[in-house]
């Protein structure tokens, strides 16, 4: 299925930034915002916001801005509005949610795949850390590891719903099972993962469900979505005066209301990518399921055109993966391979991607780490083809290659 060709026109169209003609590969680091997005962050402005829970019109605008922020979020990823914990960005989050959940004391299972987003917060809480490997060659996340790591004393276990330099999609409801059998809760990183795919983070098997608008043409923005019953078994460090009500007591100080608007019209955008009817749960489900297909059937070929150049090397081939490559190019820095392609109006990433331990564990984080070119669903054929040319120039265009 994925997208018609008219489809991803259709698509594109609604992204003015597009416009500058640039092949925007750079997803994994932050997405290109749609205008109904621009609109509603502006039109939330214009309207006239107040902060939140007073008695007057701007106010209960503000309030109705984060009751449907939660809904939507919550939508998107298959849990409840009251459920939906609201904050700057997934790490500032996540430092917080693994002081509530962890301590000096505690056993943690970290995993080197993970951005270390999901990973320093947990090693730096006091906590035993126990480590899951990356397979350097595959890029995959062996499951069975997991029931030698997990035991009794294990406390969470915080792993990645989709590696945001490898692409992996490790068998999260697997390594889930394995630690909710063992009494241990469960924190999925879903902020790469969100964008590529539909997601339901009951099946996942994730007690906690990280995620970041930034990344799936929404505002800087993240959330930590979880079970409110849960949830009010936990009481971070607050103001005294403010809401001790779930889940408004894990949030911190005022919220960038406007930009919460904006992530609700950006859930909208998804659930509009095809057209579809029913809930607004089943439209995301369905274009995302069809905006999957559209990457990876980009994928494919961006794959093959890198695979098949002798001076590119590309890292893992995991079975199941978002569409995101990182790779090197022989004789030539991974920084320089981005500059390069900047010249030639292509974006991609260079470096470790703060996947830390992974691109430790490839060899490659203390010489520049590598390029990383990803799609997302606004991206089209020009662009891996603009991709694959400027790589392939790579090898011709240097003195001495053959
Ligand atoms: C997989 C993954 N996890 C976590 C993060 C951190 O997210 P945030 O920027 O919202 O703190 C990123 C950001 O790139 C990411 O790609």
């Amino acid at each position: 299925m994925g997208f018609s060709d008219e489809t991803v026109e259709t698509v594109r169209a609604l992204y003015p930034s597009l416009a500058d003609g640039h092949a925007y590969l750079d997803g994994a680091a932050g997405t290109q915002t749609p205008q109904p997005v621009i609109d509603a962050i502006s039109d939330a402005y214009r309207r006239g916001l107040g902060n939140v829970g007073g008695v007057f019109p701007a106010s209960e605008r503000s309030t109705a801005i984060v009751a449907a922020c939660r809904a939507a979020i919550a939508d998107l990823v298959g849990g409840l509005p009251n459920g939906v914990i609201l904050g700057p960005n997934m790490t500032t989050l996540t430092y917080r949610l693994a002081r509530v959940l962890t301590g000096p004391g505690d056993e943690v299972v970290v995993s080197r795949l993970d951005h270390d987003a999901n990973v320093r917060p947990w090693t730096q809480t006091g906590a035993r850390v126990r480590w899951a490997e990356a397979d350097p060659v595959t890029g995959e996340l062996p499951v069975e590891q997991y029931a030698e790591l997990i035991g009794p004393g294990t406390r969470l276990v915080a792993l990645t719903a989709a590696s945001n330099t490898l692409g992996t999609r490790p068998d999260v409801a697997a390594i889930c099972e394995i630690a909710h059998a063992a009494g241990a809760l469960t924190f999925v990183d879903g902020v790469h993962a969100t964008a590529h795919g539909p997601v339901d983070m009951h099946a996942l098997g994730a007690d906690f469900y990280a995620t970041s608008a930034y990344k799936w043409s929404g505002p800087h923005i993240g959330a930590v979505v979880a079970d409110p019953v849960a949830l009010e078994s936990l009481h971070p460090d607050k103001l005294l005066p403010s809401p001790d009500t779930v889940p408004e007591r894990f949030e911190l100080g005022t919220a960038a209301l406007a930009d919460l608007a904006g992530v609700t019209a950006a859930v909208e955008h998804l659930a509009d990518l095809v057209p579809g009817t029913g809930s607004r749960r089943a439209r995301l489900v369905a274009s995302m399921t069809a905006a999957e297909e559209h990457e990876l059937a980009l994928f494919a070929a961006m794959m093959s055109g890198l695979e098949t150049m002798p001076h590119v090397t590309v890292y893992g081939k995991p079975a199941r993966r978002t569409a995101t490559a990182f790779f090197t190019v022989a004789g030539t820095t991974p920084q320089q391979v981005a500059e390069h392609l900047a010249g030639r109006g292509v974006n991609v990433w260079s470096g470790n991607m703060y996947a830390w331990e992974l691109t430790g564990a490839l060899g490659v984080r203390d010489s520049g780490g590598a390029v990383r070119a990803g799609l997302v669903h606004y991206n089209d054929r020009s662009d891996v083809e603009r991709l694959l040319e400027g790589v392939a120039e790579l090898r011709s265009t240097r003195p001495g290659r053959t």
